[in-house]
């Protein structure tokens, strides 16, 4: 009798000192399971006499009913604190900042070049497109520049030194595309163009767009009506413009259009060339199979990080390409 109230006793004590589910299980499994000590001691029941069993029996059974008990009660305290410590782990404190997100934003040189598209494509120009790797054909001669013609080192070109080269201007895309259909044609060409060239309004990378409108009867004026139109709604501010005679192997009369431009260095105003135009050299047409005694034209080519300058107000060209966050940050 006293090893059952013993053994109780000390079941009890390791229930109560469980420390998780895990050790509460084992006490039941080693008290209570099939080889259990409760269980081996209902099995030494039979080989005792009658009345001798009868009380031992009354005491397994209600040691057996106190350990139930208890490990019952046990298990819910473990189960509550296993709980309490998951909820614990688990919290949110809704009431802490947000990291925030930063946002992105487009490159103000991508900004301006979709919104020059935009405003040719309303005046009715197509976009077309062509390689920036280039050969001497497509980027010179037939752009009417005879071979050793000093025109050609105006451009500081980069050459590839197997006849290719990077194009130098967008120019080129108006031989392809003249060959490639027949007048008239009013297209534009975008894209990325690469000179020798550095200082502050002039980086070895630049985009271009490329303006070729010809047709029967075109003229000087349409050029400089298309231009007007373009300058006033691409800045949405009047600018001071001046048209500037100049030259271009591939046309014929040619100019180079000015913006007043106010540099905040405090040195005097002066201008800044945006733009080389013309009307489309006969020579030019002729070598693209277009009879310049029918089709007249004008073309244009502009810059791009030109016109992003004065329309941000950036006085430093280079600084488009520094890739400085706090820079690019300002035009979102
Ligand atoms: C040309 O490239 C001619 N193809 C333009 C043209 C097209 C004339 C069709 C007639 C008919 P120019 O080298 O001047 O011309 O360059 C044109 C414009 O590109 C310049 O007015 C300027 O705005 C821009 N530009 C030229 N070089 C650079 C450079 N290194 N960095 C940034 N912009 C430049
Ligand atoms: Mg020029």
């Amino acid at each position: 009798m006293s090893t059952v109230s013993d053994l109780q006793n000390r079941a009890l004590l390791e229930i109560a000192e469980s420390a998780d589910l895990q050790a509460l299980d084992d006490l039941r499994v080693r008290y209570l399971g099939k080889k259990g000590e409760i269980t081996a001691q209902l099995k030494s029941l039979g080989s005792m006499e009658p009345e001798q069993r009868r009380s031992f029996g009354q005491a397994v059974n209600a040691a057996r009913d106190a350990l139930n008990q208890a490990i019952g009660e046990r298990r819910q305290a473990l189960e509550a604190a296993a709980l309490e410590q998951k909820l614990l782990r688990e919290k949110v404190d809704v009431t802490l900042p947000g990291r925030g997100e930063r946002r992105g934003g487009l490159h103000p040189v991508t900004m301006a070049m979709e919104r020059a598209i935009g405003i040719f494509t309303k005046l009715g120009f197509d976009v077309a497109t062509g390689p920036e790797v280039e050969d001497d054909h497509y980027n010179f001669e037939s752009l009417n520049f005879p071979p050793h013609h000093p025109a050609r080192a105006m451009h500081d070109t980069f050459y590839f030194g197997d006849g290719r080269l990077l194009r130098t201007h967008t120019s080129p895309v108006q031989i392809r595309v003249m060959e490639q259909s027949d007048p008239p044609y009013r297209i534009i060409a975008p894209g990325k163009v690469y000179r020798s060239d550095s200082d502050q309004t002039h980086t070895p990378m630049f985009h271009q767009i490329e303006g070729l409108l010809v047709g029967r009867g075109v003229s000087m004026a349409d050029l400089k009506g298309v231009l007007h139109t373009f300058v006033n709604a691409f800045f949405e501010r009047s600018l001071t413009m001046r048209f500037r005679p100049s030259y271009f192997p591939f046309t014929e009369p040619s100019a180079e259009v000015d913006i007043g431009w106010e540099k905040d260095d405090g040195s005097e105003p002066g201008w800044l060339e945006i733009l080389g135009c013309g009307m489309v050299h006969p020579n030019v047409l002729r070598g693209c199979d277009v009879d310049p005694e029918e089709y007249t034209g004008y073309a244009f080519g502009m810059g791009i990080e030109r016109l992003a300058m004065l329309r941000y107000g950036v006085t430093d060209l280079r600084q488009f390409f520094d890739n400085d966050l706090e820079f690019l940050k300002q035009f979102h």
